[in-house]
């Protein structure tokens, strides 16, 4: 006798949708792996967004671009507010990054990503592209034990005893800017470690949520809202604790995130604020980094890598892929 499981229809195509979304990025990223170390950042942020909306406008999807390359105004394409997708499917929120790294990628250098996530409708937050300060962990940890408005000191200290270790065995990864000064003097004041990056946060934030491979313990700083907002989808589908607030210093940016339904400007985002509901979350490396090796261009193959998350079950899946259709990545 054969028994049936039957999955929820929701259920059932966000799984089908799961693994739709890695042709998204896995194009986007061959694009963008094409102009690997041309010192072409625009050039290479472009071919990683033209190709990403090709293939976002394949899904069957109603889908709402609310992270994207910026307003209508100053990007052409996947900006707030496009609908991309058949019209043909449940109406879902986007967040991409169709290079996450373009400096990265320009220079050749590890940890150039594509990547985006999607979600219901409604349910990821709509940022104004402005920076952000963050603090982030991974899982396993007592709720609250490092706080965004604490010190570096203070969060260091707190999360080694936590982890049950000496601070000396803590490594916090922040991005190298002179901004970050105090942030870095504090980490090391009290016997910290850092690792610093020269780009890319969201790998940066998703590094805590595997310390034992990574080092990284405790991601700290401030950069860009929208790559907050992809991380905060990522740690959503394996765990971990991250705190945010948007940098609206300005009168003009406190109006923009008015208009994007922002009414506290000093509000705490933690993960659940900007990912309300279930997500799913990809991204493919266009350079080796920390956590997906990057496009390798064979003779007559293609190999790309991939990670693929969904948050309702935290299954994770590494998805190496080989592409012969050599053409496909070209033409369609
Ligand atoms: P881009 O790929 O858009 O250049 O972003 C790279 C990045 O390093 C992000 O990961 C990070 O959030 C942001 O830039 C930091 O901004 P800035 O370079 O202005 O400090």
């Amino acid at each position: 006798m054969s028994s049936t499981i039957t999955v929820p229809a929701q259920h059932a195509l966000e799984r089908i949708l799961s693994l739709e979304i890695v042709r998204v990025t896995e194009r986007a990223a061959v694009s963008a792996a094409r102009l690997r170390g041309r010192g072409k950042d625009k050039a290479s942020d472009q071919a990683a967004v033209d190709a990403m909306r090709r293939e976002l406008n394949k899904l069957p999807i109603e889908g709402t671009v609310v992270i994207g390359e910026g307003e209508l105004d100053e990007a052409p394409m996947l900006f707030i507010g496009e609908k991309v997708g058949t019209r043909n499917g449940p109406k879902v929120d986007i967040a991409v990054d169709p290079l996450e790294g373009t400096i990265l990628c320009a220079k050749n250098m590890p940890g150039a990503i594509a990547t985006m996530a999607m979600a219901e409708g409604g349910t990821l937050l709509n940022a104004p592209d402005v920076y952000m300060e963050k603090i982030a962990i991974g899982p396993g940890y007592p709720k609250g034990v490092v706080q965004l408005d604490a010190s570096s000191e203070e969060n260091i200290l707190n999360l080694a005893k936590a982890k049950g270790v000496k601070p000396e065995e803590i490594t916090a990864c922040i991005l190298d800017r002179p901004r970050h000064a105090e942030l870095i003097a504090g980490v090391r004041k009290v016997g910290g470690a850092v690792k610093l990056i020269s780009d890319g946060d969201v790998a940066g934030v998703i590094d805590c949520a595997d310390s034992e491979t990574t080092g990284v313990d405790i991601y700290l700083g401030i950069g860009g809202a929208p790559e907050g907002v992809l991380a905060a989808a990522a740690l959503r589908c394996i765990g971990g604790q991250m705190q945010c607030r948007l940098q609206l210093d300005t009168e003009e940016r406190r109006a923009r995130g008015v208009t994007m339904g922002i009414t506290d400007p000093r509000k705490i985002y933690e993960i659940e604020d900007m990912v309300k509901g279930d997500c799913l979350f990809a991204a493919t490396g266009v350079t080796t980094g920390s956590f997906l090796r990057g496009v390798r261009f064979r003779k007559d193959v293609i190999e790309t890598e991939t990670v693929v998350m969904r948050s309702i079950t935290g299954t994770v899946r590494y998805i190496r892929a080989e592409h012969r259709q050599l053409d496909k990545f070209h033409l369609d």
